[in-house]
């Protein structure tokens, strides 16, 4: 299928490897001009290489802490009107709830609510103007499962999903759609390091716990970046334009809901 986004500009946060590189590829892929972003140098040279070869025509890289002033005000030169907006950011890392301080908690809603929000402050006036937009937040299945330990991310992104939900309605009619996907369990270095971390705590070998953790799924496996960038970019697409204030769960089964 033609997504007909051919030229359209993205700006994919935190995009230098895992969910975020996996949607950049997948636009690069529907023929995007692109801006990166990530903290590590290296991997964003890798990851531009990666999506120039896939066919992106332009990839641009901004090499900044997206939560920053300096990264967002970064993003936005680097890209003035962007079409896309995908807002990604690194996790709270996982910690009980009695180890928690105020710090640790305002940390982690600044990282997965006050920064996609305002993101979406600076993409979404320009978006309403030219009557196309396409944004995707990617949250997570905590929204709708808890997960012990991620405590301060589940709050945190389901702030922003019910945060969007109004804005979604108020964007609808400038034909500019705000959309959530939540990863349930994907094989990147996010999910392999909470792998180890919960390893270490049981005492047990990171091969074992991985392959406990993917005998409770119904697909048997962990899901890749590509299948999620690739939902990801239908989403952005032109076909898309009526669904909008969504939250996609794609988590090989394993929530379970009939609804
Ligand atoms: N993978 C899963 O199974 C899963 C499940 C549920 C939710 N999630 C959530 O989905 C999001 C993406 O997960 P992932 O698995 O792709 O994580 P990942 O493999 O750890 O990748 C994180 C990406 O974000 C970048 N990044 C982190 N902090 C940043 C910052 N302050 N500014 C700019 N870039 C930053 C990293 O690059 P640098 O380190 O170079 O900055 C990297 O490119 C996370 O919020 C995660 O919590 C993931």
């Amino acid at each position: 299928m033609d997504l007909n986004i051919a030229g359209k500009w993205a700006i994919v946060g935190a995009s230098s490897r895992g969910l975020g590189l996996g949607c950049a590829r997948a636009l690069a892929d529907a023929g995007c001009h692109i801006v990166i972003n990530g903290r590590n140098t290296g991997k964003l040279d890798e990851a531009a290489r990666d999506l120039q070869a896939r066919g992106a025509p332009q990839v641009i890289i901004v090499a900044q802490d997206i939560g920053s002033q300096a990264g967002q005000d970064a993003l936005f030169e680097a890209c003035p009107n962007p079409d896309i907006l995908v807002t990604n950011n690194g996790g709270p890392p996982m910690r009980p709830f009695e180890a928690l301080d105020r710090e640790a908690i305002l940390a982690g809603v600044q990282q997965n609510m006050i920064t996609p929000i305002e993101l979406i402050q600076r993409a979404l006036p320009g978006m309403k103007q030219r009557g196309f937009g396409r944004i995707v937040n990617i949250t997570s299945s905590s929204v709708l499962a808890p997960i012990p330990g991620l405590d301060v991310s589940s709050g945190a992104r389901a702030g922003l999903t019910a945060f969007v939900a109004g804005v979604a309605k108020n964007a609808a009619e400038y034909n500019v759609t705000i959309n959530n996907i939540l990863p349930g369990k994907m094989d990147t270095d996010r999910l392999r390091g909470n792998l180890q971390a919960q390893a270490d705590r049981m005492g047990k070998s990171l091969d074992e716990t991985r392959a406990g953790s993917i005998a409770a799924i119904p697909a048997k496996r962990f899901g890749t970046a590509d299948e999620f960038g690739a939902a990801c970019a239908f989403l952005c697409s032109s076909h898309a334009g009526y669904i909008t204030g969504q939250n996609l769960l794609i988590d090989g089964g394993l929530l379970g809901r009939a609804f």
